[in-house]
């Protein structure tokens, strides 16, 4: 199974993502492209980053009726991208829509993985605004499992839960996990961090890491020593 670093280009336009790219020159980081800068820039700028010879994931959380995200993703999947991720709370059938979408005429399609809970919903917010009673962890686990079920190829998760999420869906569905810190660097707004080398030894397949390398003095330093720390 593939292992790698992401870099997250929280841009806010063009401009800026090719000027941080242009330092990588001839390295090619696998990079994943959000909300922001899709939709300021649209599918040119998908076309652009992957042409330059990145891998890209696709992190725009797809979450409608199956029938409107399966032709989403299949717009999507036309994008050649590598990875991108749909709301396990969608549910199973949308899941397995997004899967349809994706696939492409000769049977291959980027993987999927889904979102369980989004990290910034807590416990309390959970049970009094979305009326779910069951604790966290059960619910992300709950979800991964439909996610497995539906056919998706992993979640998105904290690398902290890498293990269970592993334990209960299986060593080959993957965690792609963000929350990911140098030991000598500054958390941010993130509330739980690993390291790298920790990330590693608690089974991520995938961490993404945004500012730690995107405001480094040296970017191409900074994605050198997560890619050694994480690969070993
Ligand atoms: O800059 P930083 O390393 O915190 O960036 C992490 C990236 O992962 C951001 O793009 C953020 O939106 C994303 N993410 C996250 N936590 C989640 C899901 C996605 O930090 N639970």
């Amino acid at each position: 199974m593939a292992k790698d670093v992401i870099i997250a280009c929280d841009f806010s336009g063009r401009g800026a993502v090719m000027e941080f790219l242009d330092k990588f020159e001839d390295k090619k980081p696998f990079v994943k492209i959000g909300m922001e800068l899709f939709y300021a820039e649209g599918p040119e700028i998908v076309r652009e980053i992957k042409a330059r010879g990145h891998k890209i994931f696709l992190d725009l959380k797809l979450h409608d009726i199956p029938n409107t995200v399966k032709k989403s993703m299949a717009v999507l999947s036309a994008l050649d991208i590598d990875m991108c991720n749909v709301h396990a709370a969608g549910t199973k059938d949308m899941m397995s829509a997004a899967i349809e979408g994706l696939t492409r005429t000769d049977g291959r399609r980027p993987l999927l993985v889904a979102v369980t809970q989004l990290t910034s919903t807590d416990e309390t917010r959970m049970r009094n605004e979305l009326l779910i009673s069951k604790q966290l962890d059960e619910v992300v686990m709950h979800y991964a499992e439909n996610a497995r079920d539906a056919g998706l190829d992993g979640v998105v998760c904290s690398p902290l839960e890498a293990g269970i999420v592993k334990t209960r869906c299986g060593a080959g569905f993957l965690t792609v996990t963000p929350g990911v810190r140098f030991s000598d660097g500054k958390a941010d707004d993130q509330m739980r961090v690993t390291t790298p080398s920790r990330a590693r030894e608690l089974g991520s397949d995938y961490i993404v890491m945004g500012r730690p390398i995107t405001q480094a003095q040296d970017p191409v330093l900074a994605y050198e020593r997560a890619i050694d720390e994480f690969l070993g």
